[in-house]
């Protein structure tokens, strides 16, 4: 193969790290047969970039790509199992995945299918709500690490104070959020579904945990409801900026700019329309031909993917979840071969947490 080393010195720090995160450049310089070498004293000196390591690991075993594919078909077969992806997780797993979705269609997609072996590639509370779903089932997760941040940004004694002095609340609880918290609410939402879930509650009062963006999306569309906000948020979404959009915006003045609810308002503010991931891909399937994506930029494969002439960008740096990117080829390989990494929930704290779930399944149809 015609190896090619790339030094730090070979292209300005700045730009060789968005190069890097841009999967594409990545891939075609795979691809090109090129080779990228990463001295390790280069990645240590790289702690301010969280997912930097992930793409060194990328890089490095891309030339092995198509033998893991066949052999994650292989596993996939033999052990009867289905690959369920969320969209912000790595493209080369999005590929292999049976189902990819947001956390609505792939909670749905988890209690449907009759596959004995569910491998979830996303974050901990995915895999998690899919085994509340289905506790008979095996679900593995690639990486055990894979966490979402916002999942625990709740204290339980706001949530008991809140009952006290409000008879009638209810507490609804964003999907992102660990089975502790699920089982000391009401009714599970996504961003796809939580407007029209709490529109459909009969109480007044309504405590929304833990992400405060969604829930003042949720409050500004229902203002005849006292909707208290939580103060949690999604690392991810709330780091992207007003002057980073207003940036990509001013170079891409024709993109009509599709934004996630997570974001924080001011962002939002400037947004043409806000919604869930699938609403995000729903919406650059219609009219237009340029789009600024505010939001992971996971979901740039299934855009470019089905819109292969439409042009799509993000705000600067792209917006990335190191524990949606966790979910490497390599990890999916193992968990499928091992079926070690597998979802445990106490049969008690399971019973509980699912009711708020079923809730959800029920009132978003
Ligand atoms: P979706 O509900 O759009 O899938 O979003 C999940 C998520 O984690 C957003 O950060
Ligand atoms: Fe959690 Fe944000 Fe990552 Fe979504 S993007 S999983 S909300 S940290």
């Amino acid at each position: 193969m015609n190896l090619k080393k790339w030094r730090l010195n070979d292209v300005r720090y700045q730009e060789f790290k968005e190069m890097t995160l841009s999967r594409s450049w990545v891939k075609d310089t795979a691809a090109e047969g090129h080779f990228i070498f990463l001295p390790k004293n280069l990645t240590d000196n790289l702690t301010d970039v969280k997912p930097w390591n992930i793409m060194c690991e990328i890089t490095l075993f891309w030339k092995d790509l198509p033998s893991m594919k066949e052999k994650i078909e292989r596993l996939k077969k033999e052990k009867h199992a289905v690959i369920l992806a969320h969209y912000y997780a790595p493209e080369e797993v999005q590929q292999v995945a049976d189902f990819v979705g947001d956390s609505y269609a792939l909670a749905k997609a988890a209690k449907e299918t009759s596959a004995e072996v569910l491998v979830f590639c996303g974050v901990e509370f995915m895999g998690e709500s899919a085994k509340l779903l289905n506790p008979q089932k095996t679900v593995l997760m690639p990486s055990y690490t894979a966490d979402c941040p916002m999942a625990h940004m709740v204290q339980e004694e706001k949530i008991a104070e809140l009952r006290k002095q409000y008879p009638d609340l209810a507490v609804v609880c964003y999907i992102n959020s660990t089975a502790r918290l699920k089982a000391l609410s009401d009714v599970c939402v996504t961003s796809s579904n939580a407007v029209k879930i709490v529109k459909r509650m009969e109480s007044q009062n309504i405590f929304f945990i833990p992400d405060r963006n969604l829930g003042a999306f949720v409050k500004a569309q229902i203002p005849e409801k006292n909707i208290i906000l939580n103060d949690g948020c999604c690392p991810i979404h709330a780091a992207i900026t007003e002057q980073q959009v207003r940036e990509a915006k001013q170079a891409h003045p024709n993109a009509i700019v599709l934004a996630h609810p997570e974001c924080e308002p001011n962002v939002l503010a400037l947004a043409d329309r806000i919604g869930s991931t699938s609403e995000i891909l729903a919406w650059a399937e219609g009219e237009g031909e340029e789009f600024l994506i505010v939001t992971e930029e996971g979901v740039r494969f299934p855009l470019q993917n089905k819109n292969p002439k439409k042009q799509f960008y993000f705000p600067k740096p792209y917006p990335v979840c190191p524990g949606m990117k966790e979910n490497t080829m390599q990890r999916l390989c193992a968990a499928l071969e091992s079926e070690k990494v597998g979802v445990e929930i106490a049969e008690d704290l399971r019973k509980r947490a699912l009711l708020p779930l079923e809730r959800m399944l029920e009132l978003a149809k």
